[in-house]
């Protein structure tokens, strides 16, 4: 089984006696009130999900990642961590805070330092731009202005009633992966309605790994991406009818969109090395939004890095289409033939397609999953 990123699962979750304690204490406490954002950075740090972090990055932290895309301990790390609040907030908080969430205490946060973090500097080396129409941009411009770090306890884990028997932790998935004797294990991140470019990726990747962790984010995401109840029955119904049973697990993974394209690409892979995964699927743009990165640029930030050190294997896919002639998913590096023979639509082509009830062409979309969205479309208020 792969080790997690620096060597240890952590585990932030308070019980018993320890837990009731600090619960008691916690009522008290100045509090911070998280959005879904914040909500979903502390469970996926309570869960270990974000290993080693064991809370919001202090400064050390924060401004090595940024400037060298390491934490201080030199470890290889991607994307900030942090939690802002405004400067007057910040000025009375000191020692243990409570971490709210509609009002209830979700967590502690033991706060160690605050901080004032450079935002346009963050903004352009770790998104590429200071552009506020960067989804991950605009949040940083809108949120306040100084930085809490410290680790956290988790008193009362907000388990969401959605999605449950998918609901894997890292740890469920590192004992799932063993009891099933699979040794190389694949994950594939998504933030969309399953397609047959990804399908491909996913086949390529099952030919030469033991089995798959099919594992969308299903925290925060911009407003136009379809939503993750829809996203879901489109990976059941993709499952159900194309892949065998036993060979893939799917999971919700709890973390919130970033479209930090290259550097959420890293961020991703370390994501899945924790819930045990040794490979994981980069193609074409990952985690991209607009024109913002380049084609492949997730990928070669791959190479800017020891494998070792990285632990997870990335393995690069090409854009890929249904070519005609071959009769098959192909991509550049497998189909001789231009690209008027491959079979592409673009994504508002598809919804357009769905919103008038017609199914994309199955050279694009399995019939199946098309009649997924085409449904979700049809009663927005069950979305
Ligand atoms: S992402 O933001 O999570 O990357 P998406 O769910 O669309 O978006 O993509 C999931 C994975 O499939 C990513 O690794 C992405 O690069 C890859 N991918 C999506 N479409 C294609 C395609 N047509 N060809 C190759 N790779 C693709």
């Amino acid at each position: 089984m792969i080790a997690p990123h620096g060597g240890t699962l952590v585990n932030r979750i308070l019980e018993g006696r320890e837990r009731d304690t600090l619960a008691a204490r916690a009522e008290s406490l100045p509090a911070i009130e998280l959005d879904a954002w914040g909500l979903s950075d502390v469970e996926m740090i309570a869960i270990g999900g974000f290993s080693p972090l064991e809370g919001f990055m202090g400064r050390a932290d924060y401004e090595r990642v940024v400037g060298e895309r390491r934490l201080a301990s030199g470890l290889v790390w991607t994307i900030p961590v942090t939690l802002a609040v405004s400067k007057t907030q910040a000025a009375a908080l000191q020692g243990d805070v409570a971490l709210r969430a509609n009002g209830a205490v979700v967590a502690i946060l033991h706060v160690s330092e605050t901080y004032t973090p450079d935002k346009t500097a963050e903004a352009q080396q770790v998104f590429g731009t200071t552009d506020s129409s960067h989804p991950a941009v605009q949040r940083l411009q809108a949120t306040g202005e100084v930085s809490v770090g410290g680790r956290i306890s988790v008193i009362s884990r907000p388990t969401p009633a959605t999605f449950l028997p998918y609901r894997l932790d890292p740890k469920d998935t590192r004992r799932l992966f063993e009891e099933r004797g699979w040794r190389r294990v694949v994950a594939f991140q998504t933030r969309n309605p399953i397609h047959r470019a990804h399908e491909y990726l996913q086949k390529c990747a099952l030919e030469l790994c033991d089995g798959m962790l099919l594992h969308p984010i299903i925290g925060e995401t911009k407003g136009d991406d379809v939503p993750a109840a829809v996203r879901m029955r489109s990976y059941e119904a993709l499952l159900a009818h194309y892949f065998p049973k036993d060979r893939v697990v799917l999971a919700v993974n709890p973390a919130s969109m970033r479209y930090g394209g290259p550097r959420e690409a890293v961020f991703h892979a370390l994501i899945r090395k924790n819930y045990g995964c040794t490979h994981f699927i980069v193609g074409r743009d990952h985690a991209g939004v607009g024109k913002f990165y380049g084609t492949y640029d997730a990928q070669r930030i791959f190479d800017d890095f020891d494998p070792a050190e990285l632990g997870i294997t990335p393995l690069r896919f090409e854009n890929a289409a249904f070519c005609t002639v071959c009769g098959g998913m192909v991509t550049a590096k497998t189909c001789p033939h231009p690209a008027d023979k491959h079979v592409s639509l673009s994504g508002t082509r598809v919804r357009e397609l769905l919103q008038a009830g017609t199914p994309p062409p199955p050279e694009v979309s399995r019939p199946e999953v098309a009649a997924v969205l085409i449904e979700a479309m049809r009663k927005p208020a069950q979305v």
